[in-house]
């Protein structure tokens, strides 16, 4: 899972400049994605992804790393985009029910990225999915992504890389 968890806290690092929206209201007058979901974010956040998936595939198969998911160029690459596809869709819809950028909205802040990438790996690639993943697996990905999104967006709040600490 780390093609999908990087992206985030790098797009939360390097992120500003155009939004996504550009700046545009939906229908109901309030934002498409808001000023919190940028190009530099999406794109950089992506590579980044993109680039630990690379290491993983490195490093597979040598010594101590033998147990490692089987990574392809495929599957990094639809775990990193799926994170922050999920991560924009989920903004999409906080701003239709009328949450503020930033706001807290818990269960969907946590899972979004999870969402979104494992729903790209089951419509594209479902042959890794069924391959990797098991009832075990995704039962811990359950558990440990709060636990990790919670600590690292503390980490992120005490260094000011983040407003607010969710
Ligand atoms: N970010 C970005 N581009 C993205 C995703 C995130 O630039 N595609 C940056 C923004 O600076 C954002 C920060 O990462 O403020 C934290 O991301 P997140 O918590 O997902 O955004 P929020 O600001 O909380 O906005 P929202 O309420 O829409 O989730
Ligand atoms: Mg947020």
């Amino acid at each position: 899972m780390l093609p999908a968890y990087l992206p985030n806290p790098i797009a939360a690092l390097v992120g500003g400049g155009t939004p996504i929206d550009l700046g545009r209201n939906f229908t109901d007058g309030k934002r498409i994605f808001g000023d919190g979901k940028t190009y530099r974010g999406l794109i950089i956040g992506i590579f980044a992804g993109i680039g630990i998936g690379l290491v993983q595939i490195g490093v597979s198969g040598t010594y101590g790393w033998e147990n490692l998911p089987q990574q392809t160029f495929m599957s990094i690459t639809l775990l990193a985009t799926g994170a922050l596809l999920g991560d924009l869709c989920k903004s999409f819809f906080k701003r239709r029910l009328g949450k503020e950028r930033g706001s807290k909205w818990p269960i969907a802040d946590m899972y979004d990225l999870v969402a979104g990438a494992l729903l790209m790996v089951l419509i594209f690639d479902p042959e890794w999915l069924f391959a990797n993943m098991t009832l075990l697996i995704f039962v811990l990905i359950l558990i440990l992504t709060p636990i990790l999104h919670r600590g690292i967006n503390i980490i992120g709040y005490h260094f000011r890389v983040k407003e607010v600490p969710w």
